[in-house]
């Protein structure tokens, strides 16, 4: 496994795994591993013949005022746990080499990028859009892997390799792999690790209530009050602030009233400063 930090060298190594025709996958990261991200290289090594993860904390899609000075950066930790994936080569470069001196290009995503996490971070997913859109162009992968923990990223990708035709020749699929859950069903995320012991424990109410209010609206409650129970219950468990607890459309994000076919339950919230985030399907029939 080959660690590359520079752009030439990440073409002759991809063009070399390429050789013979073998597929190569992507799986993009901000590093400090865990086994959701384990997951995805999995997903990824069967779908094609060499897996090329980046590790990149990419500073465009941080806010002012977010966590990008304190993001976890653990390359070695990452790289001995991919290296025992059978990962054929990790894309690690600097942020001067993805925005070179004079950089002032911006992918912007409509609509999907609208609501839930995009009104909360204010061009987040611009800054997402555009470093996957470079890694696309970067490692030029057949297939590329996301956990669907952030599903309106998810949403912003598809949106944006149909309507850049990055799906073609290059990228043919992007995947989303299902979330993967601590044991208390609390999503796997690298944020976890700023969770204190009582904080983690309280975290483990945000899936059991997000369940419980899909099961009320299951059972007939209107989503208004199925949504007010759950953030009380947050709040009432060690939450600080819920930023939204929302129905909406799977694949336009688009608001939705109540729950039907292809309703998701979208849910952050903040817990001693750290904010978590989840999604679940919340169709009646499901
Ligand atoms: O999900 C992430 O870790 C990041 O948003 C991504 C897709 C690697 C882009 O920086």
């Amino acid at each position: 496994m080959q660690t590359i930090t520079k752009l030439k060298m990440l073409r002759n190594t991809v063009d070399g795994l390429r050789a013979g025709g073998a597929r190569i996958a992507l799986v993009p990261t901000m590093g400090a591993l865990h086994e959701g991200h384990l997951t995805l290289v999995r997903a990824a090594r069967a779908a094609a013949d060499h897996v090329v993860v980046s590790i990149f904390v990419n500073p465009t899609q941080f806010g002012e005022g977010e966590d990008l000075d304190a993001y976890p950066r653990q390359l070695a930790a990452d790289s001995a746990l991919l290296e025992a994936e059978d990962v054929s080569a990790i894309w690690a470069p600097a942020p001067e080499e993805v925005y070179p001196q004079g950089y002032a290009t911006n992918v912007s995503v409509a609509g999907v990028s609208s609501g839930l996490c995009g009104d909360d971070r204010p061009g987040h997913f611009d800054g997402v859009a555009t470093v996957v859109c470079k890694l696309f162009n970067q490692v030029r992968p057949d297939c590329a892997f996301f956990g669907e923990k952030d599903w309106q990223q998810l949403a912003v990708i598809r949106r944006m390799s149909r309507d850049l035709d990055l799906t073609l020749p290059h990228v043919d699929a992007v995947h989303g792999v299902p979330t993967v859950r601590e044991e208390d069903g609390l999503a796997m995320s690298s944020r976890n690790a700023y969770l204190s012991k009582e904080q983690r424990a309280a975290a483990g109410t945000l899936p059991r209530a997000m369940q419980a209010a899909i099961a009320a609206m299951k059972s007939g409650v209107a989503a208004a009050g199925a949504l007010k129970e759950l953030e009380d219950t947050l709040l009432t468990s060690g939450f600080e602030s819920i930023d939204y607890a929302e129905l909406r459309d799977a694949d336009t994000i688009e608001l939705a009233n109540e729950a039907s076919e292809n309703t998701r339950l979208f849910l952050a919230a903040r817990i001693g400063g750290t904010r978590l985030i989840d999604n679940m399907p919340a169709a009646l029939n499901v």
